[in-house]
């Protein structure tokens, strides 16, 4: 689905990324964990097309991905839900929404005159807030939502583009430690039954064990490890560098 090769790129000659390569499997739930400071969201934001690589490449689905601008690559079919919402706070969760499945249709601009362009986004937009859970908030302001009801209006204004990659920037981060199982929950069960393929970064050691199917270790910029969850927390270089010694069995 992802392969990212050899990527590089530095900051004022910090080199944030060194010779980064990973591939994400079609269907796979794949995690990239590592420290504060590892290289995690630069790694995203060169696939979101946010920053040029020095060097290297990323293709979805054999096509090449950098270089291009972000609403290009969400267009071929990646889904991203950052740390930071996207939704503006005061519209409602049926805005925010409408307004995502409409600039996915490339008719944001339709959305004042065209009656049946607003009516079928509506549509679509009530069956996205279905899907995470939030029928019964359509109409609240998203100020007002919980900070995981906040994170899901995110995810269905992701899904509008019918990705077929998302993309999770700590999609735990803030989260209590009941938000936290519910989301993890919501999740593996909206993502699964959708087929969609997921690329996430996370802290929690034990909701990405739960999730992923397989792990990268990014440390300094570069790739420390890669393998399933049993692997990895058993991987010395892993245990020493990040998880420490309570994940490791035996
Ligand atoms: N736009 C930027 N300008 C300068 N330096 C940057 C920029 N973005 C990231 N960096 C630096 O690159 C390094 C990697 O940062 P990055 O945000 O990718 O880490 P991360 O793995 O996502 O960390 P965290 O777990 O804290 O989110 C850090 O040293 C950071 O200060
Ligand atoms: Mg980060």
């Amino acid at each position: 689905m992802l392969e990212i090769k050899h990527v590089s790129k530095s900051f004022f000659g910090f080199l944030a990324l060194d010779d980064v390569s990973m591939r994400v499997e079609k269907g796979s739930f794949h995690a990239l964990v590592g420290p504060n400071g590892a290289g995690k969201t630069t790694l995203f934001n060169v696939v979101v097309g946010r920053y040029p690589p020095d060097g290297g490449e990323v293709r979805l689905e054999e096509r090449r991905t950098s270089g291009l601008a972000t609403y290009r690559v969400v267009r071929m079919g990646l889904g991203i839900s950052f740390q930071r919402s996207q939704a503006f706070l005061s519209m409602s969760v049926l805005e925010n929404v409408m307004l995502a499945v409409l600039a996915h249709q490339g008719r944001s601009r339709a959305l004042m005159r065209s009656f049946s362009a607003e009516s079928e986004a509506k549509t679509t937009a009530y069956e996205l807030i279905g899907w995470v859970g939030l029928a019964d908030k359509t109409e609240t302001p998203t100020a007002a939502l919980p900070l995981g009801d906040l994170k899901r209006v995110d995810i269905a204004m992701a899904l509008a583009g019918k990705p077929k990659l998302l993309l999770l920037d700590e999609p735990l981060a803030g989260l209590s430690r009941s938000e936290r199982v519910s989301m993890v929950n919501f999740i593996e069960g909206l993502l699964r039954g959708l087929g969609i393929t997921l690329l996430f970064t996370e802290h929690d050691t034990d909701a990405v064990l739960r999730l992923a199917d397989r792990i990268t270790v990014l440390h300094q910029g570069r790739v420390l490890a890669e393998g399933g969850p049993d692997e990895i927390k058993n991987d010395a270089r892993v245990i020493e560098a990040f998880l420490g010694e309570e994940y490791a069995e035996g």
